[in-house]
């Protein structure tokens, strides 16, 4: 889990993805809005596409008929759970809204899951199924790719 702020100013466009369609390598890929500043109401819209869009395509220069939904994060705590390994993603850029001079924010929190590395992997040490002593917590997510 880490935080993302995108910073919009007079003289650079923050971009939330500037990698434009991406996967993320995980299993699981889940943002959460904590705030936004000064941003206009088309801002930071996420687009779930199809796995045949093509990687690194810019937000505005994708195929709109691999388009499989879209989302924009407008309140505190709003959330979206992507299955990573099944859509790609992509985020418009964080555009000012009343005073262009004035600089604009997005903070997100980012979190992924993903199974345990493999032994012999740098994160094998740290990873385990084993449930937390304290809250133990498991998560049914549904897959497309499951029967
Ligand atoms: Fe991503």
């Amino acid at each position: 889990m880490f935080n993302l702020r995108t910073i919009t100013t007079p003289s650079l466009v923050g971009e939330p993805a500037l990698e434009g369609v991406h996967s993320d390598g995980v299993d699981h890929t889940m943002t959460t809005l904590l705030s936004s500043e000064n941003m206009t109401d088309d801002s930071a819209i996420t687009s779930i596409h199809d796995m045949q869009e093509i990687n690194g395509t810019r937000w505005n220069e994708i195929n709109t008929k691999l388009v499989v939904g879209r989302h924009q994060h407008r309140h505190f705590l709003d959330t979206m759970l992507v299955v990573d390994h099944e859509r790609k993603h992509s985020v418009s850029p964080v555009i000012a809204v009343n005073n262009p001079q004035q600089k604009s924010t997005r903070d997100t929190l980012i979190l992924f899951t993903r199974k345990p590395a493999v032994e012999g992997h740098i994160s094998a040490p740290y990873d385990s199924f084993k449930k937390h002593v304290i809250r133990p917590m498991s998560v049914g997510i549904p897959s497309l790719l499951r029967p």
